[in-house]
């Protein structure tokens, strides 16, 4: 499981990032243990619903004994294996994995990044963190028009992703 024994610290930007920005239906990709969900629907009182997707059976198992929200929905699934793969949320948020076991996995991240400009609505925004240095800012413009960086240091850097390349 990612990060078990502690928050993350590049999750944790994220939260701040979208801190009160989130609303209507919300799609946490990867969700691990729920950190990310939790503080969504904490911190964004307009939030409907909640859906996280995680393939790690343990990851998964905790975020349901974390999260005590009615309008939280999990599914243990891989994000290859989605079915009716339908653009209906409103945001996106995600911390990207880029390793399957040890090695690092550019097309793992690659494929969280194509996922999250399916699944969101035309209007609809992506909200994610990376770790500086494994990906490139400018790579993101094959799948999004529009990227605002939200923070930038050493180590991590926060973006909204908007206006998804993909024709529908
Ligand atoms: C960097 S961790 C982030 C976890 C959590 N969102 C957080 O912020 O603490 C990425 C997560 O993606 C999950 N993951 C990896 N491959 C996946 C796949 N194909 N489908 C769904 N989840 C996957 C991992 O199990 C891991 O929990």
């Amino acid at each position: 499981m990612f990060s078990p024994k502690e928050i993350d610290k590049g999750s944790k930007k994220l939260t701040s990032a979208f801190n009160g920005k989130l609303f209507g239906e919300v799609a946490d990709l990867g969700a691990g243990w729920g950190y990310l969900s939790k503080e969504a629907l904490r911190l964004n009182d307009k939030i409907t619903k909640v859906t996280l997707f995680e393939s790690n059976y343990s990851a998964y198992l905790a975020s349901k004994k974390n999260i005590d929200d009615e309008r939280a929905k999990f599914r243990w699934a891989s994000l290859y294996n989605i079915k009716n793969l339908k653009a209906r949320f409103n945001h996106v948020i995600c911390n990207p994995p880029f390793h399957s076991g040890r090695p690092k996995d550019m097309g793992l991240l690659r494929s969280f990044i194509f996922y999250s400009s399916r699944l969101i609505t035309h209007q609809g925004s992506v909200w994610m963190v990376f770790v500086s240095g494994v990906y490139l800012e400018n790579e993101l413009r094959n799948y999004f028009d529009n990227i605002k960086i939200l923070y930038k240091d050493n180590h991590y850097f926060v973006c909204q992703l908007l206006k998804p390349k993909i024709k529908r």
